[in-house]
């Protein structure tokens, strides 16, 4: 297990840049499928679940290269249309492949994903808006068929709930169905907006992505495309959080603000002074923050992905905060964890009460996922003395070069590998 020592207690200074957002690379990773030929990805961070994706596509028979943040993505002619196990297990994201694949062989075999650290996390959403665009799906041994009889056809469809997954492989299949398809309380996304655009630019006809009604006109077949990946909001989220609860003062570059309003505005009224660009935003962290309340929702409501970052920060604030996760069952699983470090948190089913404590104080905890080994590792660079932050692998999975990052700040932290 890798493992990541924090000395706390220094106030982070200086510039920061982000990437491209994982959560966008990962979906354009599956979309090339779509199209045979050479497609480019600029903006591309280093991180293990990109690596992960491009062994999903590998076992399909594309291969992926990634070289100075441009990954070259060559999709043969003939595909496997199946996921294995394995690799759908590590990662979740690999169930987005059922849409390209049922569009370009018509068939699908992908390993059901079970549930993660989050919760149960089913995939219903995903499945009914397949079958409304004509794929017959049957359960075998753990494996997931899926067929359609004569072409996809569009369709319109209305989701429970707006869905990233959901609303995504629907439209990685809408593109190439006949007709058109219009989804309906769609997922909105800045990372769903930016699959829409790099869609386009392989020649797909989709409008309203980034709005509540998507409308997609299939056409009959798509070409390869180059694209530059829209900016990591939650890196950028996750750096003016480390600026916030480090007292210190950071410029976020190559980034998007306007993706952060939410919770940019939660940062301001916890005490922060936040200045923003086009493309920076620059946060200036108070000596002890501001109690503040808040509820993850679907975008553009504050970002389940940070909710585990701000409540490391308010675990510090003057006053007692409440704080809702409405997005998965199970995000609360770090909670303890941070109580290690002298939190004072109680949860009841989706809420958290955070009455905030002066000082927290380092020692061994170990990370349980992405967002929350980044929140113990922020936690840490405020808290007296030492910690050591194990399982650190999770953290790579989202965040390229964040010990390297952050040392550059001024933390003193180190990476064991
Ligand atoms: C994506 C992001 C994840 C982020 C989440 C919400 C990627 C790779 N992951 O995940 O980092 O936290 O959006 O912004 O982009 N649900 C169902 N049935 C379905 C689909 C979803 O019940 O068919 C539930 C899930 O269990 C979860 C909630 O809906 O509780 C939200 O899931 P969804 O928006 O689909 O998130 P993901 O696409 O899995």
């Amino acid at each position: 297990m890798a493992e990541i020592v924090v000395t706390g207690g220094n106030a982070l200074a200086g510039n920061v840049s982000v990437l491209g957002a994982k959560n966008a690379v990962l979906k354009q990773q599956v979309a090339a499928l779509l199209a045979p030929g050479k497609h480019m990805l600029e903006n591309v961070p280093h991180i293990a679940d990109v690596e992960l994706m491009s062994e999903v596509l590998s076992f399909v028979g594309a291969t992926c290269e990634l070289e100075d943040h441009t990954l070259v993505i060559d999709v043969p002619d003939d595909i496997t249309p199946e996921a294995p196990l394995d690799l759908v297990r590590q990662m979740r994201a690999s169930i987005l492949v059922l849409g390209p694949l049922l569009a370009r062989c018509g068939q699908v075999r992908v390993a059901l994903p079970g549930g993660d650290d989050l919760g149960a996390r089913p995939i219903d959403m995903h499945i009914e808006g397949l079958r409304q665009l004509g794929v017959d799906f049957e359960l075998r041994h753990g494996v997931l068929e899926g067929h359609v009889a004569d072409g996809l056809v569009g369709a319109e469809v209305h989701l429970d709930f707006p869905s990233v997954g959901a609303t995504e492989n629907i439209l990685l299949a809408a593109v190439l169905a006949r007709g058109e398809t219009v989804i309906e309380n769609a997922a909105r996304e800045p990372e769903l907006e930016d699959l829409a655009v790099f869609l386009n630019a392989m020649g797909a006809n989709i409008s309203g992505a980034g709005t509540s009604t998507i409308r997609v006109l299939g056409v009959p077949t798509l070409n390869a495309a180059t694209h530059r990946v829209v900016p990591d909001r939650i890196e950028a989220g996750t750096y003016a959080v480390a600026a916030a609860i480090t007292a210190g003062e950071v410029v976020v570059s190559g980034c998007v603000p306007d993706h952060l309003r939410m919770e940019l505005r939660k940062l301001q009224d916890a005490g922060c002074r936040v200045e923003a660009g086009e493309d920076w935003v620059r946060v200036l962290g108070p000596k002890r923050p501001n109690a503040v309340n808040f509820a993850t929702l679907p975008f553009p409501g504050f970002a389940t992905d940070l909710h585990p970052q701000v409540v490391a920060l308010l675990a510090v604030a003057d006053g007692t905060s409440v704080i809702t996760e409405n997005v998965y069952e199970a995000r609360f699983k770090y909670i303890g964890e941070l109580a290690r470090l002298g939190a004072d948190i109680s949860t009841d089913w989706q809420h958290a009460v955070i009455r905030g404590v002066p000082f927290l104080s380092g020692c061994p905890v170990m990370a349980p996922d992405i967002r929350a080994g980044a929140a113990l590792i922020l936690a840490a660079l405020r808290a007296e003395g030492y910690s050591t932050i194990s399982a650190a692998e999770h953290v790579d999975r989202g965040y390229e070069g964040f010990v390297d990052k952050l040392a550059a700040l001024g933390a003193d932290i180190e990476y064991h590998a």
